[in-house]
Protein backbone atom coordinates (compact mmCIF):
# COMPACT_ATOMS: atom_id res chain seq x y z
CA UNK A 1 0.00 0.00 0.00
CA UNK A 2 0.73 3.34 -0.68
CA UNK A 3 1.51 6.92 1.20
CA UNK A 4 1.96 10.12 -0.22
CA UNK A 5 3.65 12.39 1.86
CA UNK A 6 2.89 15.95 1.14
CA UNK A 7 6.03 17.79 1.99
CA UNK A 8 6.66 20.04 -0.88
CA UNK A 9 5.19 23.33 0.42
CA UNK A 10 7.44 26.52 1.44
CA UNK A 11 6.16 26.80 4.95
CA UNK A 12 5.57 30.44 4.48
CA UNK A 13 4.70 31.28 8.00
CA UNK A 14 7.70 29.33 8.96
CA UNK A 15 10.11 31.81 8.12
CA UNK A 16 13.03 32.35 8.31
CA UNK A 17 13.79 28.83 8.88
CA UNK A 18 12.29 28.07 6.31
CA UNK A 19 14.58 30.21 3.61
CA UNK A 20 17.65 27.34 4.00
CA UNK A 21 15.37 24.15 5.26
CA UNK A 22 12.58 22.32 3.73
CA UNK A 23 9.69 22.51 6.13
CA UNK A 24 9.33 19.09 6.70
CA UNK A 25 13.03 18.93 7.72
CA UNK A 26 12.74 21.17 10.87
CA UNK A 27 13.71 19.52 13.56
CA UNK A 28 11.38 18.31 16.02
CA UNK A 29 13.34 17.52 19.43
CA UNK A 30 16.38 17.41 17.08
CA UNK A 31 15.19 14.79 14.54
CA UNK A 32 13.35 16.01 11.21
CA UNK A 33 9.76 16.07 11.90
CA UNK A 34 9.06 14.48 8.17
CA UNK A 35 10.42 11.20 10.20
CA UNK A 36 7.92 10.93 13.18
CA UNK A 37 5.28 10.15 9.95
CA UNK A 38 7.52 7.49 8.48
CA UNK A 39 7.55 5.64 11.76
CA UNK A 40 4.13 6.04 12.53
CA UNK A 41 3.31 4.43 9.22
CA UNK A 42 1.49 1.05 9.40
CA UNK A 43 3.32 -1.61 8.10
CA UNK A 44 0.75 -2.38 5.50
CA UNK A 45 2.13 0.77 4.21
CA UNK A 46 5.60 -0.42 2.42
CA UNK A 47 6.34 2.23 -0.22
CA UNK A 48 6.20 6.05 0.46
CA UNK A 49 5.83 8.66 -2.02
CA UNK A 50 7.33 12.11 -1.02
CA UNK A 51 5.69 14.69 -3.33
CA UNK A 52 8.21 17.34 -3.00
CA UNK A 53 9.33 20.61 -5.19
CA UNK A 54 11.00 23.04 -2.64
CA UNK A 55 14.77 22.37 -1.18
CA UNK A 56 13.79 18.27 -2.50
CA UNK A 57 17.58 17.98 -2.48
CA UNK A 58 17.78 18.23 1.05
CA UNK A 59 14.78 16.08 1.38
CA UNK A 60 16.32 13.31 -1.30
CA UNK A 61 19.71 13.42 0.66
CA UNK A 62 17.84 12.91 4.14
CA UNK A 63 16.37 9.44 2.45
CA UNK A 64 19.63 8.25 1.66
CA UNK A 65 21.10 9.00 4.30
CA UNK A 66 18.59 7.26 6.49
CA UNK A 67 16.45 4.07 6.01
CA UNK A 68 12.88 3.44 7.23
CA UNK A 69 12.35 -0.28 6.19
CA UNK A 70 10.11 1.04 3.32
CA UNK A 71 10.60 2.03 -0.47
CA UNK A 72 11.06 5.86 -0.72
CA UNK A 73 10.51 6.94 -4.01
CA UNK A 74 11.16 10.88 -4.34
CA UNK A 75 8.71 12.22 -6.49
CA UNK A 76 9.95 15.86 -7.82
CA UNK A 77 7.19 18.14 -8.74
CA UNK A 78 8.47 20.97 -11.98
CA UNK A 79 6.53 23.36 -10.35
CA UNK A 80 4.85 23.71 -6.80
CA UNK A 81 1.68 21.93 -8.02
CA UNK A 82 -0.70 22.46 -4.75
CA UNK A 83 -2.08 19.94 -2.15
CA UNK A 84 -4.06 18.55 -5.22
CA UNK A 85 -1.66 18.85 -8.01
CA UNK A 86 0.72 16.75 -5.86
CA UNK A 87 -1.56 14.18 -5.67
CA UNK A 88 -2.30 13.72 -9.11
CA UNK A 89 1.26 13.76 -10.17
CA UNK A 90 2.02 10.67 -7.88
CA UNK A 91 -0.38 8.60 -9.75
CA UNK A 92 1.66 6.57 -11.52
CA UNK A 93 2.86 5.15 -8.70
CA UNK A 94 -0.53 4.21 -6.74
CA UNK A 95 -2.28 0.59 -6.94
CA UNK A 96 -5.04 0.31 -5.24
CA UNK A 97 -6.00 2.50 -2.23
CA UNK A 98 -3.63 5.08 -0.69
CA UNK A 99 -2.82 7.54 2.32
CA UNK A 100 -2.07 11.06 1.71
CA UNK A 101 -0.49 12.68 4.43
CA UNK A 102 0.44 16.15 5.71
CA UNK A 103 3.83 16.37 6.52
CA UNK A 104 3.37 19.14 9.77
CA UNK A 105 1.65 16.94 12.02
CA UNK A 106 2.60 15.23 14.57
CA UNK A 107 -0.41 13.46 16.29
CA UNK A 108 -2.08 9.83 17.62
CA UNK A 109 -3.73 8.80 14.55
CA UNK A 110 -3.83 5.38 14.42
CA UNK A 111 -3.82 4.77 10.56
CA UNK A 112 -4.74 1.23 11.34
CA UNK A 113 -8.45 2.19 12.69
CA UNK A 114 -8.79 4.37 9.63
CA UNK A 115 -8.49 1.83 7.55
CA UNK A 116 -10.92 -0.05 9.38
CA UNK A 117 -13.41 2.86 9.49
CA UNK A 118 -13.18 3.30 5.74
CA UNK A 119 -13.87 0.04 5.22
CA UNK A 120 -16.39 -0.31 7.12
CA UNK A 121 -17.98 1.93 5.09
CA UNK A 122 -17.42 2.00 1.87
CA UNK A 123 -15.81 5.30 1.72
CA UNK A 124 -14.52 6.65 -0.81
CA UNK A 125 -12.38 9.19 1.22
CA UNK A 126 -12.11 9.59 4.30
CA UNK A 127 -9.88 12.25 6.18
CA UNK A 128 -9.13 12.21 9.92
CA UNK A 129 -10.85 15.10 11.96
CA UNK A 130 -9.83 16.63 14.92
CA UNK A 131 -11.61 19.29 17.44
CA UNK A 132 -10.53 23.12 17.71
CA UNK A 133 -11.49 26.14 19.02
CA UNK A 134 -10.66 28.34 16.54
CA UNK A 135 -11.30 26.78 12.83
CA UNK A 136 -10.56 30.05 10.86
CA UNK A 137 -6.79 28.51 9.62
CA UNK A 138 -7.58 24.87 8.96
CA UNK A 139 -9.83 23.06 6.99
CA UNK A 140 -13.39 22.42 8.01
CA UNK A 141 -15.93 19.23 8.08
CA UNK A 142 -19.70 19.47 8.39
CA UNK A 143 -19.94 16.31 9.49
CA UNK A 144 -22.83 14.04 10.67
CA UNK A 145 -23.12 11.83 14.00
CA UNK A 146 -22.35 8.78 11.85
CA UNK A 147 -19.55 10.30 10.18
CA UNK A 148 -20.53 11.46 6.99
CA UNK A 149 -19.30 14.24 5.70
CA UNK A 150 -21.52 16.49 3.65
CA UNK A 151 -19.69 20.10 2.94
CA UNK A 152 -15.77 20.57 3.42
CA UNK A 153 -14.84 24.27 3.45
CA UNK A 154 -11.34 25.63 3.47
CA UNK A 155 -10.34 28.33 6.26
CA UNK A 156 -13.54 29.85 6.56
CA UNK A 157 -14.39 32.89 8.62
CA UNK A 158 -15.42 31.11 12.06
CA UNK A 159 -19.67 32.63 11.34
CA UNK A 160 -19.24 30.26 8.13
CA UNK A 161 -18.04 26.75 10.23
CA UNK A 162 -20.20 23.91 9.83
CA UNK A 163 -18.61 22.45 13.07
CA UNK A 164 -15.41 22.31 15.28
CA UNK A 165 -14.05 19.48 13.45
CA UNK A 166 -11.42 20.40 11.21
CA UNK A 167 -9.67 18.09 8.54
CA UNK A 168 -6.22 16.98 10.63
CA UNK A 169 -4.35 16.53 7.61
CA UNK A 170 -4.25 12.35 7.00
CA UNK A 171 -6.80 10.89 4.39
CA UNK A 172 -7.54 7.29 2.79
CA UNK A 173 -8.63 7.54 -0.19
CA UNK A 174 -10.02 4.76 -3.21
CA UNK A 175 -8.08 5.56 -6.61
CA UNK A 176 -11.32 6.28 -8.26
CA UNK A 177 -10.76 10.26 -6.41
CA UNK A 178 -7.65 11.07 -8.78
CA UNK A 179 -10.19 10.87 -11.92
CA UNK A 180 -11.64 14.58 -10.23
CA UNK A 181 -8.08 16.01 -10.30
CA UNK A 182 -7.12 17.59 -13.45
CA UNK A 183 -3.36 17.08 -14.28
CA UNK A 184 -0.86 19.18 -14.52
CA UNK A 185 -2.08 22.62 -12.47
CA UNK A 186 -2.27 23.85 -9.37
CA UNK A 187 -5.01 22.69 -7.68
CA UNK A 188 -5.67 22.46 -3.86
CA UNK A 189 -7.33 19.10 -2.96
CA UNK A 190 -9.10 21.01 0.00
CA UNK A 191 -10.89 23.87 -1.72
CA UNK A 192 -11.14 21.97 -5.17
CA UNK A 193 -11.74 18.25 -4.70
CA UNK A 194 -13.05 17.47 -1.52
CA UNK A 195 -16.28 19.30 -2.24
CA UNK A 196 -16.60 17.68 -5.15
CA UNK A 197 -16.36 14.19 -3.84
CA UNK A 198 -18.64 14.98 -1.59
CA UNK A 199 -21.50 15.71 -3.83
CA UNK A 200 -20.77 13.06 -5.99
CA UNK A 201 -20.21 10.30 -4.36
CA UNK A 202 -21.60 10.69 -1.04
CA UNK A 203 -18.97 8.51 0.53
CA UNK A 204 -16.69 11.21 2.22
CA UNK A 205 -16.14 10.63 5.66
CA UNK A 206 -14.64 11.89 8.85
CA UNK A 207 -12.39 9.79 11.15
CA UNK A 208 -12.22 11.04 14.85
CA UNK A 209 -9.52 10.11 17.18
CA UNK A 210 -8.27 10.85 20.60
CA UNK A 211 -4.96 11.80 22.09
CA UNK A 212 -2.86 14.25 20.61
CA UNK A 213 -3.20 16.63 17.26
CA UNK A 214 -0.72 19.53 17.05
CA UNK A 215 0.84 20.97 13.45
CA UNK A 216 3.32 22.98 12.85
CA UNK A 217 2.08 25.81 10.87
CA UNK A 218 4.34 28.49 12.63
CA UNK A 219 6.94 29.61 14.89
CA UNK A 220 4.41 29.57 17.77
CA UNK A 221 3.50 26.24 17.34
CA UNK A 222 7.05 25.20 16.37
CA UNK A 223 8.04 25.88 19.90
CA UNK A 224 4.88 24.73 21.39
CA UNK A 225 4.78 21.20 20.13
CA UNK A 226 8.58 21.17 21.20
CA UNK A 227 7.16 21.84 25.10
CA UNK A 228 4.21 19.27 24.51
CA UNK A 229 6.38 16.44 23.60
CA UNK A 230 9.02 17.00 26.19
CA UNK A 231 6.03 17.06 28.73
CA UNK A 232 4.68 14.21 27.32
CA UNK A 233 8.13 12.61 27.70
CA UNK A 234 8.72 14.35 31.43
CA UNK A 235 11.83 15.80 30.42
CA UNK A 236 12.59 19.18 31.38
CA UNK A 237 14.40 20.20 28.58
CA UNK A 238 16.27 18.38 25.84
CA UNK A 239 19.81 18.49 25.01
CA UNK A 240 21.61 17.32 22.03
CA UNK A 241 25.43 15.59 21.33
CA UNK A 242 28.67 17.43 22.87
CA UNK A 243 26.95 20.28 25.00
CA UNK A 244 28.55 22.99 26.57
CA UNK A 245 26.03 24.60 28.65
CA UNK A 246 26.80 27.43 31.47
CA UNK A 247 23.78 29.07 31.65
CA UNK A 248 20.52 27.89 33.16
CA UNK A 249 17.53 26.54 30.78
CA UNK A 250 13.70 25.63 31.36
CA UNK A 251 11.73 24.30 28.28
CA UNK A 252 14.13 23.98 26.12
CA UNK A 253 15.61 22.28 22.96
CA UNK A 254 19.15 22.19 22.10
CA UNK A 255 20.96 20.89 18.85
CA UNK A 256 24.50 19.26 18.82
CA UNK A 257 28.00 21.53 19.77
CA UNK A 258 25.81 24.60 21.32
CA UNK A 259 27.74 26.57 23.58
CA UNK A 260 26.12 28.89 26.26
CA UNK A 261 27.80 31.41 28.29
CA UNK A 262 27.29 31.69 31.80
CA UNK A 263 24.44 32.91 33.86
CA UNK A 264 22.48 33.31 30.36
CA UNK A 265 18.52 32.10 31.10
CA UNK A 266 16.62 30.67 28.13
CA UNK A 267 13.06 29.88 28.70
CA UNK A 268 11.13 27.70 25.92
CA UNK A 269 13.73 28.29 23.22
CA UNK A 270 14.59 25.93 20.57
CA UNK A 271 18.78 26.15 19.85
CA UNK A 272 19.81 24.85 16.36
CA UNK A 273 23.19 22.74 16.28
CA UNK A 274 26.37 24.93 16.10
CA UNK A 275 25.13 27.84 18.02
CA UNK A 276 26.71 30.03 20.49
CA UNK A 277 24.87 31.65 23.20
CA UNK A 278 27.25 34.44 25.28
CA UNK A 279 26.92 35.29 28.37
CA UNK A 280 24.50 37.13 30.55
CA UNK A 281 21.61 36.79 27.71
CA UNK A 282 18.13 35.99 28.35
CA UNK A 283 15.75 34.37 25.49
CA UNK A 284 12.17 33.90 25.92
CA UNK A 285 10.42 31.87 22.99
CA UNK A 286 12.83 32.28 20.68
CA UNK A 287 14.28 29.33 17.67
CA UNK A 288 18.02 30.06 17.19
CA UNK A 289 18.91 28.71 14.01
CA UNK A 290 22.16 26.80 12.99
CA UNK A 291 25.67 28.28 13.38
CA UNK A 292 23.63 31.43 14.74
CA UNK A 293 25.48 33.95 17.27
CA UNK A 294 24.06 35.92 19.91
CA UNK A 295 27.03 38.74 21.48
CA UNK A 296 26.69 38.76 25.43
CA UNK A 297 24.25 40.37 27.42
CA UNK A 298 21.18 40.40 24.59
CA UNK A 299 17.52 40.29 25.66
CA UNK A 300 15.06 38.55 23.27
CA UNK A 301 12.05 37.39 23.41
CA UNK A 302 9.60 35.78 20.52
CA UNK A 303 12.36 36.28 18.17
CA UNK A 304 13.49 33.33 15.46
CA UNK A 305 17.14 33.95 13.73
CA UNK A 306 17.81 32.37 10.51
CA UNK A 307 20.69 29.75 9.96
CA UNK A 308 23.71 31.67 9.95
CA UNK A 309 22.98 34.64 12.00
CA UNK A 310 25.05 37.21 14.45
CA UNK A 311 23.84 39.18 16.64
CA UNK A 312 26.09 41.45 18.53
CA UNK A 313 26.35 42.01 22.53
CA UNK A 314 23.04 44.17 23.73
CA UNK A 315 20.98 43.66 20.89
CA UNK A 316 17.33 43.85 22.30
CA UNK A 317 14.39 42.18 20.10
CA UNK A 318 10.55 41.42 20.47
CA UNK A 319 8.81 39.87 17.86
CA UNK A 320 11.24 39.42 15.35
CA UNK A 321 12.49 37.22 12.53
CA UNK A 322 15.95 37.79 11.88
CA UNK A 323 17.32 37.62 8.33
CA UNK A 324 20.13 39.24 6.96
CA UNK A 325 21.18 37.25 3.86
CA UNK A 326 19.71 37.26 0.62
CA UNK A 327 16.27 35.57 0.29
CA UNK A 328 15.85 32.43 -1.66
CA UNK A 329 14.99 33.06 -5.36
CA UNK A 330 11.57 31.70 -5.99
CA UNK A 331 10.59 31.39 -2.41
CA UNK A 332 7.20 33.20 -2.45
CA UNK A 333 6.04 36.19 -1.23
CA UNK A 334 2.71 35.08 0.47
CA UNK A 335 1.42 31.32 1.14
CA UNK A 336 0.50 29.57 -1.43
CA UNK A 337 -0.98 26.61 -2.37
CA UNK A 338 -3.77 26.52 0.00
CA UNK A 339 -4.98 30.07 -0.65
CA UNK A 340 -5.38 29.83 -4.34
CA UNK A 341 -8.07 32.87 -5.21
CA UNK A 342 -7.31 34.55 -2.07
N1 LIG B 1 4.11 18.54 -2.93
C1 LIG B 1 3.48 19.64 -2.53
N2 LIG B 1 3.22 20.63 -3.45
N3 LIG B 1 3.13 19.76 -1.24
C2 LIG B 1 2.50 20.89 -0.85
C3 LIG B 1 2.21 21.95 -1.74
C4 LIG B 1 2.61 21.78 -3.12
O1 LIG B 1 2.42 22.67 -3.97
N4 LIG B 1 1.58 22.93 -1.05
C5 LIG B 1 1.49 22.50 0.23
N5 LIG B 1 2.05 21.27 0.36
C6 LIG B 1 2.13 20.44 1.57
C7 LIG B 1 2.69 21.14 2.79
O2 LIG B 1 4.08 20.93 2.88
C8 LIG B 1 1.94 20.49 3.93
O3 LIG B 1 2.55 19.29 4.34
C9 LIG B 1 0.60 20.12 3.31
O4 LIG B 1 0.80 20.11 1.89
C10 LIG B 1 -0.52 21.10 3.66
O5 LIG B 1 -0.15 22.40 3.23
P1 LIG B 1 -0.07 23.61 4.25
O6 LIG B 1 0.43 24.78 3.50
O7 LIG B 1 0.64 23.23 5.50
O8 LIG B 1 -1.60 23.84 4.52
P2 LIG B 1 -2.31 24.43 5.80
O9 LIG B 1 -1.58 24.09 7.04
O10 LIG B 1 -2.58 25.86 5.55
O11 LIG B 1 -3.72 23.65 5.80
C11 LIG B 1 -3.77 22.24 5.64
O12 LIG B 1 -3.54 21.58 6.86
C12 LIG B 1 -4.55 21.79 7.88
C13 LIG B 1 -4.14 20.96 9.10
O13 LIG B 1 -2.92 21.38 9.57
C14 LIG B 1 -5.15 21.87 5.06
O14 LIG B 1 -5.08 20.51 4.69
C15 LIG B 1 -6.25 22.13 6.07
O15 LIG B 1 -7.50 21.66 5.56
C16 LIG B 1 -5.94 21.38 7.37
O16 LIG B 1 -6.95 21.65 8.36
MG1 LIG C 1 0.13 23.18 7.49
Amino acid sequence: MEAIILAGGFGTRLRPLTYTRAKSLLPILNKPMISYLIDYLPKEVDKVILAVNYRKNQIERYFKENDFGKEIIVNDEPEPLGTGGAVKFAEKHITGRFFVLNSDIICSLNLDSMIKFHKKNNSASTISLWPVENVSEFGVADVEDDGNIVGFVEKPKPEDAPSNFINAGAYLLEPEVLDYIEAGRLISMEKEIFPQIIDDTGRFFGFKFEGHWRDIGRISSYIDVHKFLMRKEKMENYVGESPEIHGKLSDCCIGDNVYIGNNSKLNSVIVYDNARIEKDVVLQNCVVGENCKIGMSSDLKNTVLGDNETLNENSVLDNKAVWSQPIPEGYPKKQIGNVIGE
